[in-house]
């Protein structure tokens, strides 16, 4: 086990590249099985949840090559329809082979993706939508067993849920309708930029889709023999961007972001600017400048789908907002027990009060390091964030949360006047608990 050592008080300053975005390469590998050619995929980042999604494709037969961020995939020998518990446990995302795998397949056995701490993450809206094209379902020991015999046929299906719009239940039944008979119409489809980009790899491909990144997708069936490799390269993660945009405003005089795409990132940019930030882009929209505010305000936050304010980007505001005067608020509608990273923050000295679904910051002058547990991807960033501004050492147990989703965050953080350093963590807190 590692943690991070963090030496809190020292400006950041000059520039950090983006990465790929996890989000978006994470379904992007999973379509890659639809078809039966070579695809390429280029800036997929070396973080542990396309690791996982890699070795989960290669254990279903697909031929797989990693370079840095180029991953070919070839499947032409064909591919298992049963993904194993020790791998899908690891990552819940893996959920989203459901589509391509029904959709190749037309059968497989998926075991459930357990919930994780930022919630309870039901699959409800992944099944009716794969039913409604045909599939049947069972559960067989802790298994989603699915299977169309007479192939999947489109229909149209409304896709909200109490809490908004799927994004992985988008994902899953745009691939399950690329190979599906007939044309299938998506209601209430998520908008998020990663669903956008899943759906150009799979123009590419050769799918027939339009629509998507509005409310409403329409998917025309093809021929599994239509489909044909590709190459693709996925869009910045937008999360990274607005996680290193909180940190200019927490600790810089200026911090300039590279390989961004302003669109994906402007809740985050109006945030920061209405709490008093400096926030400029280049005139292209694919570099983007930040600076703390000379008089920093609070602010409100509810996340809701895309374009609002995004829930993955909450818990680095509420660090943000535990060292700017007044009160600040923040609602999570999307994952209403988002707010592990509250608990930790106030063993730093943050002065803030949770309650049903609802974060309310009272911003102090100073935190202080401490020792803090990482417990979920971005609470683990937003502990980094303040231990950035915090006054003297904070040590960051259970670092394998943060390489979850942040590629070469260290290297980044020493690239712009961090003083960080990892470590060999051998205390009883690095315990991993996956
Ligand atoms: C994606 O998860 C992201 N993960 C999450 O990012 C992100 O927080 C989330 O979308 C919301 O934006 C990936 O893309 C890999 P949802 P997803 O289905 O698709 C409810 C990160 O930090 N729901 O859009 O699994 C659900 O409980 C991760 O990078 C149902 O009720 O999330 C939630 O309240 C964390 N039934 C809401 O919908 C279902 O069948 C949105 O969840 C599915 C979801």
């Amino acid at each position: 086990m590692e943690k991070l050592i963090v030496e809190g008080g020292h400006l950041l300053k000059g520039c950090v590249n983006i990465s790929g975005s996890k989000n978006a390469s994470l379904p992007i590998l999973a379509a890659s099985l639809l078809t039966d050619k070579p695809v390429c995929i280029y800036r997929v980042p070396d973080v542990t949840d396309t690791n996982y999604m890699i070795q989960i494709l290669s254990q279903l037969g697909a031929s797989v090559e990693r370079a840095s961020g180029t991953v070919r995939i070839s499947s032409s020998d064909g591919i298992g329809v049963s993904a194993s518990y020790e791998q899908v446990r690891k990552m819940r995302a893996s959920i989203c082979l459901l589509g391509p795998l029904m959709a190749r397949m037309r059968r497989c056995t998926l075991p459930l993706p357990g919930g994780c701490v930022i919630g309870d993450r039901p699959v409800d809206l992944h099944v009716r939508a794969l039913q409604a094209l045909g599939a049947r379902v069972r559960m067989k020991d802790g298994n989603l067993v699915m299977d169309a015999p007479n192939g999947l046929v489109g229909t149209t299906v409304d896709m909200r849920g109490e809490n908004g719009p799927t994004v992985l239940g988008t994902d899953n039944l745009m691939m399950a309708a690329v190979l599906a008979r007939g044309t299938t119409v998506i209601e209430s489809a998520a908008r998020e930029p990663e669903v956008v980009d899943l759906a150009n790899f799979l123009n590419k491909m050769g799918a027939k889709i339009e629509g998507a990144g509005s409310r409403t997708i329409t998917i025309h069936g093809v021929g599994h023999d239509e489909l044909r490799g590709c190459e693709h390269t996925v869009i910045p993660d937008r999360i990274e961007t607005g996680t290193f945009m909180v940190a200019g405003a927490m600790i810089s005089e200026g911090i300039t972001i590279n390989r961004v795409c302003r669109e994906h990132v402007q809740a985050v940019a109006d945030m920061l600017t209405d709490c008093g930030h400096t926030v400029r882009f280049a005139p292209g929209g694919d570099s983007v400048f930040v600076a703390r505010g000379k008089a920093p305000r609070g602010g409100v936050i509810t996340t809701s789908p895309y374009p609002g304010f995004p829930t993955d980007m909450q818990a680095q505001m509420t660090a943000l907002f535990s060292l700017t005067p007044g009160i600040s608020a923040v609602k999570d509608d999307i994952f209403p027990q988002r707010f592990m990273h509250c608990s930790e923050l106030k063993r730093m000295g943050a002065n803030i009060k949770v309650d049903n679904g609802s974060a309310l910051i009272n911003g102090v002058e100073s935190l202080s390091g401490a020792p803090v547990m990482a417990s979920d991807l971005r609470a683990s960033a937003a502990l980094v964030l303040a231990a950035l501004a915090a006054e003297g050492t904070t040590e960051i147990h259970r670092l394998y949360h943060i390489d979850r989703g942040y590629e070469l965050l260290d290297d980044k953080l020493l690239g712009l006047g961090a003083h960080v350093r990892r470590v060999q963590d051998t205390s009883s807190r690095g315990g991993e608990v996956l």
